[in-house]
């Protein structure tokens, strides 16, 4: 998918990750080996394919230099990393605010740090959601265990009526994934939100602002793309299967920052190859050396 967009991307990775312990005692959630890469190389690389290239990553201050040891400032893959620290962990719509400096007067793309998207509608959904300006885009897609998610009710034009956060008795199937298109309204918003019976700011009330004014526009997910959010153990390992079976089975890689800046444009073949030197004894690095033996 080729395309560059105006919008600054911001990527959630704070959180204690607490559904994960003992094993987020020490490392960040979003930093464990999904399959055979890191996990935040699959939001990274949605967005990615999306055009954006300036990207904020948040998250705690003790994973810092982990993500600055992997990701860098992003030139390798050209792209601009930065990072902002969340002190505590005060919830999604408090970390999108720590992105306001960043973002500027952009309108902006928020992606959750444990979301995998994968499929060929990815394009389409995101020029869909690109196109719009004002007010806000989110994608729903159908799950059998509602009560895990915020479950969005919509209308006959496409709009969200409204949104439950795990609710007990869900209005539909339809969950709300972790990929969010807003406009630069949203810092406003942000501020006039309280926070939640958990001391969170919650993206569901950030969401039920847009609500309010009528501008949550919902873009239903097909059957044909896979989504999983993999903050549970079990969803862990069926997000890391499904990414195994598709691999094997192709021989091509999902979630592959070197192969999509490529794609884009955004680096060439030699500054692959030396990427590919600094991993020559991993499958992942033989995988970069093959991008170019056929026609992938
Ligand atoms: C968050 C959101 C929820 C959304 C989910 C998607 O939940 O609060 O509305 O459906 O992400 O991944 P969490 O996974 O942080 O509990």
């Amino acid at each position: 998918m080729q395309s560059q967009s105006q919008r600054k991307g911001i990527i959630i990775a704070g959180g204690l990750g607490k559904r994960l312990l003992p094993s987020t005692y020490s490392t960040n959630k979003h930093l464990f080996l999904l399959y055979d890469k890191p996990m935040i190389y699959y939001p990274l690389t949605t967005l990615m394919l999306g055009g954006i290239r300036d990207i904020l990553i948040v998250t705690l201050k003790s994973s810092i230099e982990s993500y600055n040891n992997l990701l860098g400032d992003g030139s390798k893959w050209g792209i601009n990393i930065q990072y902002s620290i969340q002190k505590e962990p005060k919830g999604i719509a408090d970390a999108i605010l720590l992105g306001e400096d960043f973002v500027g007067k952009s309108n902006i793309v928020i992606i959750l740090g444990d979301n995998i998207f994968h499929g060929n509608n990815l394009y389409d959904l995101w020029k869909f959601a690109d196109s719009f300006n004002k007010g806000s885009t989110i994608f729903a897609y159908q799950v059998s265990d509602p009560e895990r998610y915020g479950i969005v009710d919509i209308d006959t034009n496409g709009y969200a009526l409204t949104i439950d956060e795990k609710p007990k008795i869900p209005k539909s199937n339809f969950a709300i994934t972790g990929l969010y298109f807003y406009d630069n309204s949203v810092f406003n918003r942000i501020r006039k939100l309280n926070y939640s019976s958990r001391n969170e700011l919650e993206v569901t009330s950030l969401n039920n602002s847009y609500i309010k004014d009528n501008l949550l526009k919902v873009n239903l997910i097909g059957r044909g793309m896979a989504w999983f959010d993999t903050g549970t153990f079990d969803s862990f390992l069926d997000a890391s299967l499904y990414i195994r079976t598709i691999q094997l089975r192709q021989g091509l890689m999902i979630g592959c920052p070197e192969e999509v800046a490529c794609r884009q444009g955004w680096i060439d073949k030699n500054q692959v190859v030396n990427l590919a030197d600094t991993m020559r004894y991993s499958r992942y690095g033989e995988y970069l050396y093959k991008m170019f033996e056929s026609n992938k």
